[in-house]
């Protein structure tokens, strides 16, 4: 006789997780009440930042936000240190994601196009970006992610561009899936691609999430919601481009990414999900 106890059939990552752990409704209470403090304060006239490191109903940012300034560094000599952007030059073919195996990747083909500017909406030419990503199924391939969603064996998730005199960038993959996670109990990520951008410094880099139009996860997610205004928050999610869009071939969304000024894209420590 089968076994068709909740306890049998609820999810892997259900049962492993902790007693004390908040509801989705308690997290999004949190976040609204936190919300709701940032625009106070800001109405105050406090200066808020675009990021709160610190975001308590992401349960593990309050371990990882730094407790003491950035530690100052002389850029030319971390050089010295710090890793190179690879051993040999970004092939054109590393921006197309869906190319790396002997198969087609599962899941929908997207193309993913949009400009690298500064604060004066000026382009930045020759720069190296890397997104990485779940499959079409929300799976990583990584040894800490391993709910129960299948790995695609023609799809690893990793690719590269350097922008070009335009400062633009494209990618060609398959839209990623949502996928659960740790921070409370049926916690899911909206979908989203994990962006790094180098500057023309190692110091310079930043990493940041790019999301998908009316996914119906933002009002949940504590990771989008760290970022207190929703101007800063809209600037994360790309937009449909019918003109993008390769007719019998892959849909198209499109983002762009600003370094620094009032606009810039909000980014994020290293080590996010
Ligand atoms: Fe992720």
């Amino acid at each position: 006789m089968s076994d068709t106890s909740p306890a049998a059939t609820a999810a892997p990552e259900s049962l492993l997780a902790a007693p004390d752990q908040a509801t989705q409704s308690q997290i999004t209470q949190e976040i609204a009440d936190l919300h709701a403090e940032y625009a106070r304060r800001e109405a105050a006239g406090e200066q808020v930042p675009t990021t709160i490191h610190d975001f308590p109903p992401y349960r593990s940012s309050i371990l990882r936000a730094p407790t003491k300034n950035p530690k100052l560094v002389d850029p030319e000599t971390i050089e010295l240190y710090s890793p190179a952007f690879g051993q040999r030059d970004v092939a054109v073919i590393e921006s197309d994601l869906t190319l790396q195996h002997s198969g087609e990747p599962l899941g929908e083909r997207i193309t993913v196009r949009g400009r690298l500017l500064d604060s004066w909406g000026r382009p930045i030419a020759n720069q190296l970006i890397e997104v990485w990503q779940a499959n079409s199924a929300g799976r990583y391939i990584h040894q800490r992610d391993q709910h129960p969603a299948p790995l695609d064996p023609n799809f690893t998730g990793a690719g590269r561009v350097i922008t070009d005199d335009a400062g633009e960038y494209l990618f060609t993959t398959i839209k990623p899936g949502p996928y659960p996670w740790k921070n409370h109990i049926n916690a899911w990520r909206p979908a989203h691609i994990h962006f790094s951008v180098f500057g023309r410094a190692f110091t310079q880099r930043i990493v940041t999430q790019m999301y998908f139009p009316g996914d119906p996860l933002f009002p949940l997610d504590p990771i989008y919601n760290s970022i207190p205004r929703q101007a800063d928050r809209d600037r994360l999610v790309s937009a449909y481009d019918h003109d993008l869009t390769v007719p019998e071939f892959s849909m198209g969304y499109r983002w762009d990414i600003v370094v620094d000024g009032p606009d810039a894209t909000w980014s994020e420590e290293e080590g996010e999900h």
